[in-house]
């Protein structure tokens, strides 16, 4: 089996199944941007997963050749491609989990409004194919802005009467990634054992690790944590310009979908005690909607949203958290306004 460097379950918690004997190898899953610069590892990296039977991979750009590709690796993964728009119908047929990476990455000199604009009706369009062709499936949105792009598609789905809040979820896994990495290189300490939730948003200073929560427990000072946090709300730019600009981050990306996929599979399948941080409808925070915390995955997607990591913050973090509050805010309300100001 693989490991994506999930957390051990917490003393005292219900004995982890090792990776899900019954369903292995039963779940199907489509991508939809299949072709793109995360779309690609992550079909590799999924093609290797042992709980997956089919994967399609659909794009508006030609996938064949990807497909074509992984199909020959020798993992039971059945591997089939879809390209064009009208391939997107069969790429959703019987799919368990849709994950959508489609869209346009943030280039140099585009302003987050142009971001906004493309990948808002991206999103859309896909979401209200997977609403008509594969409802009951979980959506992993990582199209950004994450925090925006998630309450679009709520209402999307809300329209179409096919909307289950446990099961659409914001992909910030590479948060908790980055996090776990930084704080272990920082600290010195074994990078399995670092467990780092990431609350808030998926942008910016909207993005909150939550170091005091951190285990295992390690000392910071506050010089530390303000660069170990603004370290983790920049990691981004941090790859856009070692790339000098070229490109975002991909590698890492595609790696933390994996991880939070493998995740979302195992709690399917009824593991007993799967966690991992998402953006999410919530009511951890009453005045946000969407709220990324730690959730409680199982059989029909999200269980549960942990809100008692919110309790007992140190003082930087409760700043820092009422400071994210109206930024988080307007996004939320920007996706909302964008899908009811359509036909
Ligand atoms: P990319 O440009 O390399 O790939 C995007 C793919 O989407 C392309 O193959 C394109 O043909 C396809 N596409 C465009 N419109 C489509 C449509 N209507 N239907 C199907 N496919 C369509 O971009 P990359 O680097 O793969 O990033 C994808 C998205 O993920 C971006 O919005 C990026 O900002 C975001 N991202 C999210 C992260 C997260 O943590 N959630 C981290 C890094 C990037």
């Amino acid at each position: 089996t693989l490991r994506w460097g999930v957390p051990r379950p917490r003393a005292g918690a219900a004995k982890r199944v090792i990776v899900a004997q019954a369903g292995a190898g039963s779940y199907k899953v489509a991508i939809l941007g299949a072709a793109g610069g995360i779309g690609e590892p992550l079909s590799l990296l999924i093609k290797m997963s042992p709980l997956v039977s089919a994967l399609h991979l659909y794009d508006t750009a030609n996938v064949n050749g990807v497909a074509a590709d992984l199909s020959h690796c020798n993992t039971q993964v059945e591997v089939a491609g879809f390209t064009g728009k009208d391939e997107l119908v069969g790429s959703l047929d019987g799919a368990d989990v849709v994950v959508i990476p489609a869209g346009a990455p943030r280039k140099p000199g585009m302003t987050p409004d142009d971001l906004f604009s493309v990948n808002a009706g991206i999103v859309k369009e896909l979401v209200e194919a997977v609403a008509d062709h594969a409802p009951g499936a979980l959506i992993h949105i990582i199209t950004y802005p994450v925090n925006s792009t998630v309450p679009i598609a709520a209402e999307v789905l809300k329209r179409k009467g096919a909307y289950d809040p446990r099961k659409l979820l914001g992909v910030t896994t590479l948060d908790v990634v980055r996090a776990n990495a930084f704080i272990a290189a920082a600290k010195g300490l074994p990078l399995a054992d670092v467990d780092v939730p990431v609350v808030g948003g998926h942008a910016g200073t909207t993005i909150l690790p939550l170091l005091s929560k951190a285990r295992p427990k390690a000392a910071f000072t506050d010089e530390e944590v303000e660069e170990l946090t603004a370290r983790v709300q920049n990691a981004g730019t941090e790859v856009v310009e070692a790339m000098a600009g070229a490109e975002s981050a991909t590698l890492s990306m595609a790696y933390a979908e994996a991880r939070f996929l493998e995740a979302s599979l195992r709690g399917l399948d009824g593991d007993a005690d799967v966690y991992e941080c998402a953006y999410v409808q919530s009511q951890v925070v009453p005045e946000l909607p969407f709220f990324a915390s730690r959730v409680k995955l199982g059989r029909e997607g999200v269980e549960e949203a942990v809100g008692s990591e919110l309790r007992g913050l140190s003082d930087y973090e409760a700043r820092a958290l009422e400071a994210l509050k109206p930024q988080l805010k307007a996004s939320i309300d920007k996706g909302i306004a964008y899908v009811q100001q359509q036909q």
